[in-house]
């Protein structure tokens, strides 16, 4: 269920909530180690702590004996830490938790974000919260509002669950948050701004842990349909004998394999009075990834459920577009299909025919994300946008690489890059440049058609890039790899176990915030 939110500035002693959560973090100037602990002169050193927003009420409630029951309980003020205080019926809050920020002065919105998300993983047995935890970051070079919109992507998030196959589990109860502080309009601004774009998230949270057997391609397109109803959104839904017409034999050759057809979803978001050419957001839905003849060994298949986590992003962010006021023109293209082995499925040395005419010899049908996004890429490009983006679980190589919370970013235009890389930067999803060597493209090289479908198993990210690329005309195009950040094995700050929903934000903020790059800064 998702959480209300509101932002009121009333202290936190006059809040009537069932919790208060309040913030306490480790004083800039910290001790070093050994220096003796603050306050009841105990023998192990406890750093200095900074008392945040709200911390006084509590000390209060509890007759002074804050400090000493933090030290008791070994409560050091460190982002993420979280515990519940005792309040003796003194405080018009049922009950209290404080939440650890660290270090006051280093609070950013991915803190801010980490300790709501604490916050909400220790509140989800209380209907509603109070929390004084975006006020914390009036000592930081945050914003009131910028700090009320990451506490609430970090409650929001935090609080997330996925529960629709548990069906005797209890679900959090958390249904209305307020946050103390500033209630200026640019504060209710952000917090509404924040409920869009985590209601994004969750939704490809959700879809992407969903079981393979229920979003069959046909199943996520009516999904995306109901989904993008009254969002300003247009929905196009491409069948076989659509995509035949498109020349899409990237879409249609992976998708023969399966019971499940395939299909192709064109999302339209034009805004009245939107000038200029759009934005594409381009995302590889592969509903399962058995690998295809080349088929996975059992345990590589366990989380291929996962393998359609960019057309998960791009349709979400497209649900937000309205909601968030966009005034720029997107577009989003997202093949789905399903990869398995049969009697009718793509056989390694088959050549494929793409829809920008170029053949490919299929050596390995588990490379088969680049096939489909080969298509995509190409419809895109024939719409002339300003830029393309593409999302793609694309590469276990790029995991090796990069590890599971960082996604490769590889492009064709500098000044596009970087505003991809600034975005994601601004909102906290960490990406990191990976080259696209003109001398790798060799790899791809086949001796019967115009390039093969895999390169050598050293520098896999890149030569699956690089084979992207060729079916890029002309736009300047940015490749994130989001094999490791979109599926995760355990909670992580704002992000549970399985889907993460990574990339709906760097997305919403680049719709926000688009400038067209330069035409002539393509090429590298
Ligand atoms: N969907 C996988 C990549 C993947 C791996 C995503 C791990 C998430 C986690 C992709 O289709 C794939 O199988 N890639 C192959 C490419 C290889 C055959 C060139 C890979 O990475 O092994
Ligand atoms: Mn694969
Ligand atoms: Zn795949």
């Amino acid at each position: 269920m998702p959480i209300s939110f509101s932002a009121s500035s009333s202290a936190a002693d006059r809040i009537a909530a069932d919790l208060l959560a309040v913030p306490v973090g480790i004083a800039p100037a910290a001790a070093p180690k050994g220096r003796p602990a603050r306050g009841r002169g105990k023998a192990t050193p406890t750093p200095e702590r900074w008392l945040g927003p709200g911390a006084d009420v509590v000390d209060d409630a509890l007759g002074g004996g804050l400090i000493a029951f933090l030290d008791e309980a070994g409560f050091e003020g460190r982002l993420g830490e979280a515990i519940a205080v005792p309040t003796n019926g003194n405080l018009r809050a049922k009950a209290a938790i404080i939440v650890g920020i660290g270090d006051p002065a280093e609070l950013t919105g991915d803190t801010l974000r980490r300790a709501g998300a604490a916050v909400a993983r220790r509140a989800s047995k209380a209907t509603s919260l109070a929390t004084t935890l975006a006020a914390a970051a009036d000592t930081s070079g945050l914003d009131a509002a910028e700090a009320a919109q990451a506490v609430t992507e970090g409650l929001a998030l935090g609080a997330y669950q996925f529960l629709e196959y548990k069906p005797k589990s209890t679900p959090s109860k958390l249904a209305k948050v307020t946050l103390l502080g500033s209630a200026s309009a640019g504060v209710k601004a952000a917090l509404a701004r924040a409920e869009a774009i985590t209601d994004a998230v969750c939704w490809a949270r959700d879809l992407v842990n969903t079981p393979s057997q229920d979003k069959s391609p046909a199943d996520v397109a009516d999904d995306t349909r109901a989904l993008l109803r009254g969002k300003g959104v247009t929905v196009q839904v491409f069948d076989v004998a659509q995509m035949r017409q498109k020349k899409m034999g990237g879409v249609l050759g992976v998708g023969q394999g399966s019971a499940q057809t395939p299909r192709f979803l064109k999302l339209t978001y034009a805004p009245a009075g939107a000038r200029g050419k759009q934005l594409a957001f381009v995302g590889k839905g592969v509903v399962f990834d058995s690998g295809g003849l080349s088929l996975k060994p059992a345990g590589g298949m366990e989380t291929m459920k996962c393998d359609m986590s960019g057309a998960a992003a791009v349709i979400a962010s497209m649900s937000a577009l309205k909601a968030l006021g966009v005034k720029q023109k997107v577009t989003g293209y997202v093949p789905l299909v399903e990869n398995m082995p049969s009697g009718t499925a793509i056989r390694p040395g088959d050549i494929l025919r793409h829809r920008n005419g170029k053949t490919v010899e299929v050596l390995n049908t588990d490379a088969e994300g680049r096939l489909i996004l080969a298509d995509a890429l190409t419809l895109a490009s024939d719409e002339k946008p300003a830029a393309i983006v593409d999302l793609a679980t694309l590469t276990g190589a790029c995991v090796v690489a990069l590890g599971d919370k960082i996604a490769g970013v590889m492009g064709n235009d500098e000044a596009w890059s970087e505003q991809v890389l600034d975005a994601a930067g601004r909102v906290g999803e960490r990406m990191w440049p990976l080259p696209l060597p003109a001398d790798y493209r060799r790899g791809l090289d086949s001796p019967i058609a115009d390039l093969k479908n895999v390169g050598p198993r050293e520098g896999g990210a890149l030569t699956a890039g690089l084979f992207l690329q060729e079916f890029v005309d002309g736009a300047p195009w940015v490749h994130l790899d989001i094999a490791g950040p979109a599926f995760i094995t355990g909670d992580d700050g704002h992000n549970s176990k399985g889907g993460t929903g990574f990339g709906v934000r760097t997305l919403l903020e680049l719709a926000s915030t688009f400038t067209p790059p330069p035409t002539n800064s393509a090429k590298r």
